[in-house]
């Protein structure tokens, strides 16, 4: 952990970068929206976020080829998680009034990786992670910054407050299991057999 919260925090997109990813998505909304049923509670009816089981953004050329796996490939390796991997890779947008629940992608049982990769909008409060012991972790905002990809463990609590502002706020999602978190991975991997699109399986991190 480089501090309470983080196994990584960097910067990892440039402006351009930034704007190619936050067109992608905004462009494509309401087509992957269409994919399937939003059946998540934690966010407002029909959202972007309840179409993470629908459409992985890492088996784009824009996002996916172009942009971020590369960089992610690097990044795993860094956290010494060792291949084969499975990642899921979804987008939310928030817009004003909109926000999501505290939740958390895995439980303390599982060895996986969480990430929030901060793309544009309100910046303010931030994301809401807690720290602190099991039985009394406390909420600490923090401020996002475009570009930005924050890495915790999956256990990890975590929302985003509703949005006061005008702007589109938009971040993009990423859970990392490795091989080594055997039994979860076994259990992705068998949905991964019926649904490959859903996630995208790195054999290797070259
Ligand atoms: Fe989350």
């Amino acid at each position: 952990m480089i501090n309470d919260l983080f196994y990584y925090s960097k910067k990892i997109l440039s402006d351009f970068e930034i704007n190619e990813i936050k067109n992608y998505i905004l462009e494509n909304e309401n087509n992957i929206k269409s994919l399937g049923k939003d059946n998540y509670t934690g966010t407002s009816e029909n959202s972007l976020t309840g179409a993470h089981a629908f459409f992985n953004y890492l088996h784009t050329k824009t996002i996916g080829d172009d942009i971020l796996l590369p960089k992610l490939k690097k990044i795993i390796k860094e956290l010494n998680a060792e291949p084969p991997v499975i990642i899921q890779c979804w987008a939310n947008i928030f817009r004003n009034g909109e926000g999501i629940a505290v939740h958390r992608h895995g439980n303390m049982r599982q060895k996986f990786l969480s990430g929030n990769l901060f793309i544009s909008g309100n910046t303010k409060p931030g994301t809401t992670y807690y720290t602190g012991p099991d039985h009394c972790p406390k909420p600490v905002d923090i401020k996002n910054v475009p570009g930005v990809l924050n890495i915790f463990p999956s256990h990890n609590m975590h929302g985003v407050k509703e949005n006061a502002t005008e702007e589109t706020r938009i971040s993009m999602a990423i859970d990392i299991i490795p091989y080594t978190d055997e039994n979860h991975y076994k259990k992705i991997d068998m949905i991964y057999q019926k649904q490959p699109r859903r996630y995208m399986k790195l054999y290797n991190l070259d």
